[in-house]
């Protein structure tokens, strides 16, 4: 074996201090959000089945949850809302006392360290269940934007520091834009759904949010899992409309769209790591077959890696409890 011409690359992964040294991407607990699914009634809190250890919750069950997130240092929640009672046009979205513009005004009474970003959609809200009003059997693009710029502006009006619309209207950044403008909240940022696929990884989510179209699916106005520039075209429409934020959703099987979005676009780029892979691990974890530990320490770690600025995750709260245990 002389005159063999090799590289040693193990130099730098002897100790653990020189694997530290050299390590090119660092999760914080500063990089996460976290979801809510706030419920209208009293003491609720239930177990979403499909989602082991998330929570529907309501109102009184919001501050011990908001001192939990301070506690361990999650700088941001996302708001989801389950209402009672709906209707055609997803009138509990823009309603001044919806269940989330309540949980948006009880959170920035109690604090001013915490973002709260609301999610702008009609689906949880809506008989039928999909992100818009529907016209003939379809849902109908330019006449859900104004409930979508209205459900915006009552967020804002609520407190909310960010608004993030995923309902993928065509248009629905330019017409929200407008319209916070217009009701003066010019300095309040739109975090947007850019990039959303038609997924099946949501499945457990709308177990949580209650949101499952009634009829159809979403193929009209999700985008199509196979297609890339097309989502180069999504993300670039957002920029030129006046996104802040640009989200790709989901995260794991679009590693390679976080990276065209982050190489194109100079905002900070949102993974959004959904509920089905949530549940994929949560399942494989509850059964032994895989350390749950590791393995969403280094997905987390692989969409930063990918470009992901800031990751959406319902593993928020392990995962800062892990990155405190570590230090
Ligand atoms: C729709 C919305 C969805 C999610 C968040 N907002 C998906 C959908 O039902 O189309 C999914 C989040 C997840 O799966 O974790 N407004």
């Amino acid at each position: 074996m002389t005159n063999l011409d090799f590289r040693r690359h193990r130099k730098l992964r002897h100790s653990r201090t020189m694997r530290s040294f050299v390590r090119e991407t660092i999760l914080h607990k500063e990089d996460l959000v976290y979801p809510l699914f706030i419920v209208e009634g009293d003491q609720i809190k239930n177990e979403v089945p499909s989602m082991p250890g998330v929570f529907q919750i309501s109102l009184d069950y919001l501050d011990q949850e908001i001192d939990e997130l301070l506690d361990l240092g999650i700088p941001s929640v996302l708001l989801f809302g389950v209402p009672k009672e709906k209707d055609e046009v997803g009138s509990g979205a823009y309603d001044q006392e919806g269940i989330v513009q309540q949980a948006i005004r009880q959170i920035k009474e109690k604090t001013d360290e915490l973002l709260v970003i609301a999610d702008t959609c009609l689906c949880e809200y809506t008989s039928h269940g999909h992100c818009g009003v529907i016209h003939q059997q379809d849902v109908d693009n330019d006449k859900s934007l104004p409930l979508h710029v209205k459900t915006a502006v009552t967020q804002a009006q609520a407190g909310a520091d960010i608004i993030a619309p995923s309902n993928m209207m065509d248009g629905f950044v330019a017409a929200i834009r407008q319209g916070l403008d217009e009701a003066g909240f010019t300095d309040t940022p739109i975090m947007s759904y850019a990039v959303k696929y038609a997924s099946a990884f949501y499945g457990p989510f709308r177990d949580a949010a209650d949101s499952t179209p009634q009829f159809g699916d979403r193929k009209t106005y999700q985008m199509d899992p196979a297609n890339r520039l097309e989502a180069l075209r999504e993300a670039q429409s957002d920029m030129d409309e006046g996104a802040d934020f640009l989200i790709v959703k989901p995260a794991l099987s679009y590693m390679d769209i976080i990276r065209d979005v982050k190489n194109q676009h100079p905002v900070p780029v949102v993974a959004y790591n959904v509920s089905g892979e949530y549940s994929m691990i949560k399942a494989a974890s509850l059964n032994g077959w895989i350390d749950e530990q590791a393995v969403v320490l280094e997905k987390l770690t692989a969409m930063k890696r990918a470009g992901a600025d800031i990751i959406i995750t319902y593993f928020a709260k392990d995962v800062a409890k892990w990155l405190k245990e570590d230090h």
